[in-house]
């Protein structure tokens, strides 16, 4: 075999891999996204091993000159990926062979496969997280926008899928700025950790070169290097970390999702989407269905299974590397994908969603939502311990629904027949917009509250 076409290792073996399993062991279709990384690690692994005077200058140099020709070559989609190289690094370092001939022999000093590609690795992620980042706070400023055009907008608000009490369209919304702006703090908490260079730690023994890890950290963009060479090569718990991130914004996406998939139903129609976003059936001409909302729903078992696969990748590993951990990249590109996918649909929902306000007003008004306030009027306004408020007002329930009216619908002269002592001339409370307005406890629905979320958001959160 010609040394071109030889892998690094074959030099104790006899015979090349079978086919099937150079096939499977190969992870270089889904690790040649790390090509970026791997030659940026690289090269300042090549400048450390410079200035320590490890190797030759004029190799180090010829080293990083055939590295950035090489980054052009894929850039450009020149680069020849081979299999038969298993994945980034060794079809990297064949070609750097090919380009600047024996010098490229230097490149793997000090360095293993070990701590290459969780290096590569670590910093795509970081760069993945600060991309979450950026498409969350699109979304974000999204759902503020439409927030701001609903604040007067009165819905029913749910607990059990029967109407409670009512709420405004737009703090609704802001509920999911808050899990969304949890979301973001989630992803960002995790470039502290994330934050240690494994590059330096080798097989996992470290090294005998007098190499520089701190430079090397520096350069890398990362705060300082690992302190534990064995758990260098086989912590994965910033791609757990990232995975679950992703997993817990696609479960609040999910929940989003099938809110509105209810709400723009028949049966709610609170909401309409704009065709942009809707799709037809095959067989019933009338149908437009809200597609993208129902595939955000879907996806998030996409970012739930790839968590679960790491996790249970890890979980009998025994110390340090094992091929276990090649996958380990798929899953946090897939989830990665997924949610990016997941967050771009949400943020075009947002964006093409009309709200049906006298649906919304209608429906608030039924299943008796203004009964708490009734009972709330009673203590504030006649003295009444809550529990007897609480037993008047059903009974004024029981009898609205008797006589099928709403509790607006009342004559005052009724309402007056349940209460002992006292008399009501005048009741405002039965108006789901006041009801709305008078809850202006700090995190509550009133149209004030939301107006001063939405500023304190745009301030803070983005
Ligand atoms: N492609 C390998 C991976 O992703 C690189 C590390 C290989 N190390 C080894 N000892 N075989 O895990």
């Amino acid at each position: 075999m010609k040394n071109k076409n030889k892998t690094v290792w074959s030099n104790r073996f006899s015979k090349g891999n079978s086919r099937s399993f150079q096939r499977i062991g190969s992870s270089i279709n889904i690790d040649k996204r790390l090509y970026k990384e791997d030659i940026f690690a690289s090269i300042i692994h090549a400048q450390m091993l410079v200035k320590q005077r490890i190797i030759p200058k004029k190799d180090g140099i010829k080293i990083i000159n055939g590295l950035k020709k090489i980054e052009k070559e894929i850039d450009k989609g020149k680069f020849k990926f081979k299999e038969k190289f298993e994945d980034i690094h060794l079809n990297i370092e064949k070609r750097l062979f090919e380009i600047i001939g024996q010098s490229a022999g230097h490149l793997h000093t000090a360095r293993s496969r070990n701590d290459q590609v969780v290096t590569d690795f670590k910093i795509w992620i970081k760069n993945a997280t600060l991309d979450i980042n950026d498409v969350l706070n699109l979304l974000i400023k999204s759902i503020l926008k439409k927030a701001e055009k609903n604040i007067d907008t009165v819905m029913p608000g749910f607990t059990h899928l029967k109407n409670a009490q009512p709420i405004s369209f737009a703090h609704y919304l802001l509920a999911y700025v808050e899990m969304l702006i949890r979301d973001k703090k989630r992803f960002l908490n995790n470039l502290e950790l994330i934050d240690e260079c494994p590059l330096g730690s080798a097989a996992l023994a470290g090294t005998s070169y007098n190499i520089d890890r701190k430079f090397t950290a520096k350069k890398l963009g990362f705060k300082k290097p690992t302190g534990n060479s064995i758990d260098s090569v086989c912590d994965r718990d910033f791609a757990i970390d990232f995975l679950s991130a992703a997993a817990t914004c696609a479960m609040h996406m999910s929940r989003l999702a099938e809110d509105f998939i209810i709400f723009n139903s028949e049966a709610f129609s609170f909401i309409n989407f704009s065709d942009k976003v809707l799709t037809g059936s095959s067989i019933m001409p009338q149908k437009k269905n809200p597609d993208p909302a129902e595939l955000i729903r879907g996806k998030t078992a996409i970012n739930y299974g790839k968590l679960n696969s790491m996790l249970t990748i890890m979980k009998g590993l025994p110390i340090s590397y094992y091929k276990d951990l090649q996958d380990d990249k798929g899953l946090v590109f897939d989830s990665y994908d997924t949610l990016k996918d997941t967050l771009i649909m949400g943020n075009e929902l947002i964006l093409n969603l009309n709200t049906n306000k006298n649906n919304m007003k209608k429906m608030a008004q039924k299943g008796y939502t203004t009964a708490t306030d009734f009972a709330d009027f009673l203590v504030k306004e006649k003295n009444i311990p809550f529990r007897e408020a609480y037993v008047t007002s059903s009974k004024l329930v029981n009898f609205a629904e008797k006589k099928k009216v709403r509790l607006d619908e009342i004559p005052l002269k009724d309402i007056n027949k349940f209460l002992k002592k006292i008399n009501i001339n005048n009741i405002k409370i039965f108006d789901v917009v006041s009801s709305m307005n008078s809850k202006t406890s700090y995190g509550g629905t009133a149209t004030k509250n939301i107006k001063g979320m939405i500023k304190k958001y745009r301030k803070e959160a983005l």
